[in-house]
This record gives structure tokens, C-alpha cells and sequence, in this order.
């Protein structure tokens, strides 16, 4: 019996969406207003979803307070309030997107969570456009 127990997060952060071996006309075509080379913020919503069995004696799949925790160290701690492209190491070659962002937050909670689980990552750039990333 499988049970999938979903945490909720929230960060802001800037980014700015550009190939270094593009031109700025290139860039600004194919990325539009997200290539303001001065940056710009989104509120991101963050939901980690973690899926297995549960324990006949606690009663839970994973404990809550073990997921807020890790969401808290590895993804707001290392995102909130900065400036994706020029502050987190792992966006220092890969562009910002979305979809990065989820790939990028997939792997570092999966690093953390005990094996057995299954993890999905659902991250929203704005309340209508967001992307989701379960490590296939
Ligand atoms: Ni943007």
C-alpha cells in the first residue's frame, strides 16, 4: 500500500535565462523577457512528494519533520533571496529554467532521502506555468 505525503516550500529567487554562446538577439528570440540582463524574481512554490510504504508502527510514510528539514537545508537555505545564475553553483553553467531548477532540487533532496522512497518534485514559476520532475 503506497501513500504519497506532500510538503509544501517557498522561495524567491532572480534569474536570468541566456546561453553564454548565444548572441543577446539569439537570446532575447528564443528567451524573450526572462533574458533581462539585470535579472529578474519569481516567487517560486515548491511541493516535494514522497511516496512508500507505511510503517505499521508509526503509522507514517516518512516523518514530516524529516522532509521540512531537508527541503529547509538544502533548497531554501541554498535558494531563497538569491540570485540563481550568479550565487548557486549549480546554475553556474546550466541555464535556469524551470526545468533546471526542478532537476537541480530533485537531486539534491533525493541525495538526502532514504533510499526506498520515491520522490517527485512539482515547482511553480508563477501560480499558472510549473513543471514536474520524478528522476526519469
Ligand atoms: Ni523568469
Amino acid at each position: 500500500m503506497k501513500v504519497t505525503v506532500h510538503r509544501k516550500a517557498h522561495f524567491n529567487a532572480a534569474h536570468r535565462l541566456y546561453r553564454k554562446d548565444w548572441s543577446f538577439e539569439k537570446n532575447d528570440e528564443v528567451f524573450g523577457l526572462c533574458n533581462n540582463p539585470n535579472f529578474h524574481g519569481h516567487n517560486y512554490e515548491l511541493i516535494a512528494s514522497v511516496t512508500g510504504d507505511i510503517d505499521p508502527e508509526t503509522g507514517y510514510v516518512i516523518d514530516v519533520k524529516i522532509l521540512k528539514d531537508i527541503i529547509k537545508s538544502e533548497i531554501e537555505d541554498a535558494f531563497d533571496h538569491k540570485n540563481l545564475n550568479v550565487e548557486v553553483p549549480e546554475f553556474k553553467d546550466l541555464n535556469p529554467t524551470a526545468e533546471n531548477i526542478a532537476v537541480v532540487i530533485y537531486n539534491k533532496i533525493k541525495a538526502k532521502l532514504d533510499k526506498k522512497f520515491h520522490l517527485e518534485i512539482t515547482l511553480y514559476e508563477t501560480p499558472r506555468n510549473f513543471v514536474t520532475y520524478s528522476g526519469e
